[in-house]
């Protein structure tokens, strides 16, 4: 009973979620101030609990397939309707009947793919309608016209807000034969039009375009839609609007007849890209003063082998683009650039003709002569087999900037004529090139560079002095990777202090580095003091010199990997602590040591050490791994590509593997061992001390608890104590007690001693009068003898009692005297009394000498009239 009824529990709040969950799942719109939001929940039909009054219902992103006019009975307040993002393939006309508020109607993507005259003929109220996206095939009949007809009265143009009508066409086999007079008009604020992949031709274009006059359409698409050919007709239409961008690319276009652009004065961007044109005459691009943008890729007619056919462009064909800024005309086969073909480009910033000729081998003085007029900012040449460059070509491009020259075949010495005029020039590339012979002189000419690419053109004379980029003061950005150069000085890079980004990866300057090379090795980074990006990837360096990054201090990325390194000098990164990037994979690496990684470690974000033959010994990589699993560094592949090599049992073992727990860092180590020898050498002492001087310890610790305890010192005057001392000595011994104390008393009157004989009654031996005696006695003298260690009364309870005594008084208050010569230890074990307890005036000898006894009284008599007390 009692174990089941938890389970009841259980089982009851499972029931109750559910039927939360039940319940609530009808109800996950959000309703607040008569706007209902249910977008986003995977409804299959249209929600019919909400309150009546909403006026706004957003339905967006569902799996909703039809609005059933029946379902919206309830929402007649609706005022916006929004349906995007839908599987709506069917709009009923009495949805407007139900709505008759309804002012904003959005249903782009979605499937609709018929609107019928019928569509809107209830919507009476409607200014919105967002149609884009839907799968609509063709606009037979007007399904607007209702929409217009009703408005006549009242501007409708004006009321209706925005109309982005994209009729996708899917299939291909669609054709578009026809297009009802007006129906773009009804859409009044037409603003753009996309009916790419729809087989217009020109004649339909033509006709669209006429229906397109007078609207207030700014974009239009009419990619891929067969328009071969554009006469002075085919635009016509566009006369009376505002067309800014015009989109005839993929046509396949092979005429535009002159003037045939003479429409569109406001068009600015214009993509004519990918068609067949095979002549550009001089009047083509006329009245289009506002274009800034024009694309010309893959425009013109791939050449063919007969002449005839190769693409023409007549000279002064772009005067007309007054405007224009970018002018891309890449992918082409054009046979060359002649006098007067760029005339005329008063604007133009960025040119591009890479891959545009089909051979222009050779760049003169006059190549670019057209371009004299524009204020070029940019060039890109790339992909022309250009083969030279003579002096003097780009002398009339004084603001270029960016000179893009990449990708030919240069094949030449640069004796820095090559650039004359290019006085703003920030960038030149001439990476992957033929060959390039460097001299002092190359780019003397330009001093303004900052980004110079020099990858891959086999490189020569890099080491000429001074150096070829001596001048280059603002360079920021220097590519000389894959020449194979050998041969450098400490000069080449020498006053490039603004450097930040140095490639030099796919060379060949092991040999700058090495200890053997004449003259030490060459620090040719040197200097370099803003360098953030260094690559020597692929360099054959099998050393490295401990000053190889000195200075180097911003240092963010170094690449050495595939090298041949091994062992780094000590602090060769002690000046890389803002290092985030490190490579070094694929090199010999054995060891990975603090004194060498540490600085550079400290605040690096990525780090590339896979590749290397790692020695999992305590003293290689046992730091390593502690730093591995410590640091947030990125490290990828570790698991796979970080294997031991040595020792032979851990090859192929993986690094972040090896257990350094028996290694321990050497910074605790010493601290362990120095602690655990302290800790060692104390408990060796203490057990020494305790053995030997245990009974010290433990004697003087009985006074002190006694003295805490508040035992206090009882030092009453001599006449306080009934005898001067009780003597304890061996029954045997009485003798020589008697003999001796007796006499002593009769010569001092106030000499009085205890003696168990005498003074105990009929020699009875009452414990209790032993301590009473003890107590009124001012001293305990002990009479040592053979006799008295093994005497059981007085190695039981009279020393016992006497100590304790003295512990309680004072310990001058015992005195010794010993007849005989009895070692400590025998002392000890009979008596449990050590010489050492007591101070050396209370400890008397018998001497053998009769001379000398008299000394011994005087002796006895210092140590009875010392004050009980420790000093
Ligand atoms: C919506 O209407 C359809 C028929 O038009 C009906 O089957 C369905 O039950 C209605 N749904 C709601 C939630 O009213
Ligand atoms: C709308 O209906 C809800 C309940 O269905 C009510 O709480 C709310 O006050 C109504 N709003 C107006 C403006 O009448
Ligand atoms: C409907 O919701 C979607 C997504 O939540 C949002 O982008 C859209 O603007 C909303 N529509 C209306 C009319 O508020
Ligand atoms: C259009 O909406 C207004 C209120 O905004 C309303 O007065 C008018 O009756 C509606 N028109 C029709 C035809 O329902
Ligand atoms: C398109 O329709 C027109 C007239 O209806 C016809 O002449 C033409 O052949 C059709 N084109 C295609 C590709 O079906
Ligand atoms: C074109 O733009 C001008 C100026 O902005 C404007 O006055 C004119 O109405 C626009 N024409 C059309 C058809 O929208
Ligand atoms: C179009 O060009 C033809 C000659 O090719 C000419 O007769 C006609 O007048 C031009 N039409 C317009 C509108 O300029
Ligand atoms: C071009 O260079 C040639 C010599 O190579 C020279 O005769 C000619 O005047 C130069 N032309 C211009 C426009 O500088
Ligand atoms: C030059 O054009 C090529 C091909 O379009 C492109 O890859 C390259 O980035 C361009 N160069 C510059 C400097 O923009
Ligand atoms: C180098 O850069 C500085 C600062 O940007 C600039 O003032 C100077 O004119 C540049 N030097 C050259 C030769 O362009």
């Amino acid at each position: 009973m009692n174990q089941s009824s938890p389970f009841h529990i259980y089982f009851f709040w499972g029931l109750l979620s559910l039927w939360v969950l039940c319940t609530s799942s009808t109800h996950k719109c959000v309703v607040r101030h008569e706007v209902a939001d249910c977008s986003h929940l995977k409804l299959t039909q249209v929600p019919d609990d909400l309150p009546a009054n909403i006026t706004v219902l957003n339905l967006t992103h569902n799996q909703l397939r039809r609005l059933p006019a029946a379902n919206f009975t309830r929402y007649s307040q609706l005022t916006i309707l929004d349906g995007g993002y839908n599987s709506i393939s069917k709009l009923e006309s009495e949805l407007c009947q139900k709505l008759p508020l309804l002012e904003s109607l959005n249903l782009q993507h979605n499937e609709l793919s018929h609107l019928s005259d019928q569509t809107f003929v209830f919507c009476m109220n409607l200014t919105e309608l967002h149609l884009m996206s839907n799968a609509i095939k063709n606009i037979q009949n007007n399904p607007f016209q209702s929409l217009k007809v009703r408005w006549k009265g009242s501007s409708p143009y004006k009321k209706f807000k925005i109309c982005y009508l994209n009729i996708k066409v899917k299939s291909k086999k669609t054709n578009l034969t026809q297009i009802s007079p007006g129906c773009f008009h009804a859409i009044g604020k037409l603003f753009g039009l996309s009916l790419n992949n729809a087989q217009l031709t020109p004649s339909l274009t033509e006709k669209l375009c006429l229906e397109l006059s007078n609207t207030s359409i700014q974009n239009l698409y009419l990619s891929n839609s067969q328009l071969y050919r554009t006469s002075n007709m085919t635009f016509f239409g566009l006369k009376h609007t505002n067309l800014t961008l015009l989109d005839l690319s993929h046509n396949n276009l092979k005429v535009i007849e002159n003037d045939s652009l003479a429409w569109l004065p406001h068009l600015e961007h214009f993509f004519l890209e990918y068609n067949n044109i095979a002549h550009l005459f001089s009047r083509s691009f006329y009245g289009l003063l506002n274009v800034r943008y024009l694309d010309l890729r893959h425009s013109f007619a791939k050449q063919s082998i007969s002449l005839a056919s190769e693409p023409k462009i007549d000279d002064f064909s772009f005067q007309w683009l007054e405007r224009l800024e970018y002018l891309n005309m890449g992918d082409n086969n054009l046979p060359g650039i002649k006098s007067n073909t760029f005339m005329g480009l008063i604007r133009l910033k960025h040119l591009s003709l890479s891959n545009s000729f089909a051979s222009l081998r050779t760049l003169t003085n006059e190549t670019f002569l057209s371009l004299a007029q524009s204020p070029l900012v940019s060039l890109n040449l790339t992909k022309n087999k250009i083969s030279k460059i003579e002096s003097g070509a780009f002398s009339w491009l004084g603001h270029l900037q960016v000179l893009d020259l990449g990708l030919n075949e240069i094949g030449q010495e640069l004796t820095g004529q090559e650039w004359r005029g290019l006085e703003n020039v920030v960038e030149i590339y001439l990476s992957y090139n033929k060959c390039l012979q460097l001299t002092s002189h190359s780019f003397a000419l330009v001093p303004s560079l900052r980004r110079l690419m020099l990858r891959r053109v086999a490189l020569r004379n890099a080491d000429s002095s001074p150096s070829p980029f001596h001048p280059l003061r603002n360079l920021t950005i220097l590519d000389l990777s894959n020449n194979n150069i050998a041969n450098i000085n400490a000069e080449l890079l020498e006053g490039l202090e603004k450097l930040e980004v140095l490639d030099l990866q796919h060379n060949n300057l092991a040999r700058l580095w090495k200890h053997a090379n004449p003259g030490g090795p060459v620090h040719f980074l040197k200097g370099l003091s803003h360098l953030h990006i260094l690559n020597l990837e692929s360099n054959g360096f099998d050393e490295i010199p401990a000053e190889a990054f000195k200075d180097l201090l911003e240092l963010k990325s170094i690449d050495l990997g595939l090298n041949n390194l091994n062992i780094f000098p000590p602090s060769v990164f002690d000046d890389q602590a803002s290092l985030k990037s490190l490579n070094l994979q694929k090199n010999l690496i054995t060891s990975v040591e603090k004194n060498v990684f540490g600085p550079a470690f400290r605040n690096l974000s990525n780090l590339d050490m896979s590749f290397n033959p790692f020695d999992c010994t305590c003293e290689s990589i046992a730091w390593f791994v502690n730093w591995i699993n410590k640091t947030h560094t990125n490290i990828s592949e570790l698991s796979s590509h970080y294997l031991c090599n040595t020792p032979p049992q851990y090859h192929g073992f993986r690094v972040m593997l090896f257990d350094v727990s028996p290694c321990k860092d050497s910074a605790p180590f010493e601290l362990f061992f120095i602690i655990n020898t302290s800790v060692s050498l104390i408990f060796i002492f203490l057990v020494l001390l305790i053995h030997f001087e245990g009974w010290r310890i433990s004697f003087y610790w009985n006074v002190l608890v006694h003295r805490i305890l508040g035992f206090k010192e009882i030092d009453r005057q001599p006449e306080q104590f009934e005898y001067a001392a009780y003597i304890i000595h061996a029954y045997k011994d009485r003798d020589w007690v008697w003999e001796h104390f007796s006499p002593m008393e009769e010569k001092d009157r106030t000499l009085k001693f205890c003696l168990e004989e005498r003074d105990f009654e009929a020699g009875v031996l009452e414990l209790e009068s032993i301590v009473n005696s003890i107590k009124r006695s001012r001293k305990t003298i002990f009479v040592i003898t053979q006799n008295l260690l093994k005497d059981p009364l007085c190695k039981r309870f009279k020393v016992h009692q006497a100590v304790q005594q003295a512990i309680e008084q004072n310990l001058d208050s015992i005195i010794l005297i010993f007849l005989e010569e009895i070692p400590d230890y025998k002392l000890n074990h009979a008596l449990c009394l050590r010489r050492g307890m007591f101070k050396s005036h209370c400890i008397l000898n018998w001497p053998v000498q009769k001379e000398r006894i008299n000394a011994f009284h005087h002796k006895l008599q210092v140590a009875l009239g010392s004050r009980n007390s420790i000093h």
